[in-house]
């Protein structure tokens, strides 16, 4: 190749929008190009025979000390992004290569080459604020937003994604595959990659809202609701893009309402199998009534060596259980009209108790009373109330067959406007697919005889009427606990009325 002169050289290093430099043996400036000049802002004339320190002052000392020092390394070329200092005070940023030639004698001329990278930079910076918004954007969001490369690995993981899954997005992005984040892995992440391909869910590369099952770090599953798209560059899967809705406090509430549904149900249930019961315990109480009347005469007319005197004792004993039902079916419908007291329910526990105690059911069977001092008064009927504490003892005490401990509890509520009462045992306890049966009307699990299935059915009406409320938990096994809870009685604004008068 041939050699090129030096004013060709020249003319071309003038062409461009570089600064370019030659630096002697003793590195002061032998040549420098219009953009040299302009970039450090030095004039040309002065430029001529300057040292580098001073062409470069702050930054032109170290460059030096860097280069010759580690020869081997740079191997005499040096480049680098760096801030040089301006004539005028202000800094410009560039980007500049120094290479030193080595010669026979030691150290030969300089060269350095200075691009102006302040443009670059300022769009960089641009770029940087921009990205800095759309996280916020993204992290602003209440739902999770998490974004894949196509192999899974998470490259978004926003505050929503955060709270929902509790993991830091420091330990995910980068880290995690998007499989983990869900219970079935990378089974599931594959079904939801096909129907993001499929047009069936909303159109080839995106997912409109289905629901989905994710874990958080704890290992709990988490119901919520994932809306995705896949991201293309130029017709290029490159990424996806999951959004998840959190919906367990969605559906909390639809249970909560399913609940009470069902516990509306069940008072109508109630209310239309009281009145059928009252009717037909009505037409039957009066044939009942003869027939116990006639077969007792009879009965006692009868020598004591007639042998059917026994199968009339049979009539006699069978009728009057049939007439305890009837009477227990009048109650149920409460064709008894209740008369209201001011009621301690202390006192009315302590009178159930006191019946029952003293009953070969009871002979085994531990007795813890927690009975809250000073316990507001309820409006109430206390022979009521009591049939209503006898039924849940005696169902504990069946509960526990003769052994075990039953606690009673009083107290207030928190919101100081109930009392409750708690009957808890250590009996066989209920089985789950029982417990929202055991309120019904002749539901019993107890052999025919021994249980009508009346007495919490009962029970529910009368505290029902009292405008409280009654629940059970319970496990099998550890035993059952019956909380009832009954309005404390208001004190009245008697005297207030009577100023009015
Ligand atoms: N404390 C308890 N522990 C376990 N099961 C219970 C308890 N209380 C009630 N049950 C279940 O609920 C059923 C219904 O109770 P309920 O008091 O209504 O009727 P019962 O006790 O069977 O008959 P009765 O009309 O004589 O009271 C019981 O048969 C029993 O299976
Ligand atoms: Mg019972």
């Amino acid at each position: 190749m041939e050699t090129i002169s030096v004013d060709t050289f020249k003319s071309i290093a003038e062409m461009g929008n570089d600064g370019i430099f030659v630096f002697n043996e003793d590195y002061k400036v032998e040549y420098a190009n219009q953009m040299a000049s302009v970039l450090t802002g030095i004039p040309a004339g002065e430029l001529l025979g300057m040292d580098f320190r001073k062409v470069f002052p702050e930054v032109g000392e170290l460059f030096l000390k860097d280069l010759e020092g580690n020869r081997e390394k740079y191997q005499n070329k040096l480049c680098t992004v760096t801030r040089i200092k301006q004539r005028s005070g202000k800094y410009l940023d560039t980007y500049l290569c120094i290479a030193t030639e080595s010669t026979q004698q030691g150290r030969g001329k300089t060269y350095v080459y200075l691009t102006d990278i302040s443009e670059q930079k300022r769009m960089e910076n641009e770029l940087r604020k921009a990205r800095d918004f759309l996280m916020k954007l993204i992290d602003s969001s209440v739902d999770a937003i998490i974004a894949t490369d196509m192999k899974g690995n998470i490259l978004i993981f926003n505050k929503g994604a955060e709270k929902l899954l509790g993991y830091k997005a420091e330990e995910v992005i980068g880290k995690m595959n998007i499989k983990q984040i869900y219970p079935e892995g990378s089974k599931q992440a594959r079904m939801i990659m096909s129907m993001l391909r499929s047009p069936a869910y909303g159109g080839v590369g995106k997912l409109n809202s289905v629901m989905i099952r994710n874990i958080n770090k704890n290992g709990e599953i988490i119901h919520g609701n994932l809306s995705a798209a896949i991201v293309y560059e130029n017709g290029k899967e490159v990424a996806s893009v999951g959004i998840f809705t959190d919906l367990r406090e969605r559906i909390k509430t639809e249970e909560k309402l399913k609940e009470t549904q069902l516990q509306l149900l069940q008072a109508e249930k109630m209310a239309s199998i009281g009145k059928l019961a009252a009717g037909v315990a009505h037409e039957i109480n009066n044939p009942l009534g003869g027939i116990l009347i006639y077969a007792t005469l009879m009965m006692e007319d009868m020598d004591d060596s007639d042998p059917r005197k026994d199968d009339l004792k049979r009539i006699v004993q069978e009728t009057t259980r049939c007439k305890e039902i009837v009477k227990s079916l009048l109650e149920f419908a409460r064709e008894i009209g209740p008369n209201r007291e001011v009621v301690d329910i202390n006192k009315a526990v302590l009178d159930s108790l006191f019946f029952l105690e003293k009953q070969a059911i009871f002979y085994n069977i531990e007795i813890k009373k927690e009975l809250y001092p000073n316990l507001p008064k309820v409006l109430a009927h206390p022979g009521q109330l009591k049939q209503v504490f006898m039924n849940m003892m005696v169902n504990a005490a069946d509960a526990m067959h003769g052994s075990g401990t039953l606690t009673i509890r009083t107290g207030v509520t928190k919101d100081k406007k109930n009392v409750w009462i708690e009957f808890i045992d250590t009996g066989e306890g209920i089985p789950e697919e029982n417990l929202n049966k055991i309120f019904d009307p002749f539901f019993t699990t107890k052999e025919i005889g021994r249980g009508t299935g009346l007495g919490l059915s009962t029970s529910y009406g009368i505290i029902q009427d009292h405008k409280g409320k009654i629940d059970v938990k319970s496990k099998i096994g550890e035993g059952s606990t019956f909380r009832i809870e009954i309005p404390i009685k208001e004190e009245k604004k008697e005297v207030l009325a009577s100023q009015f008068n």
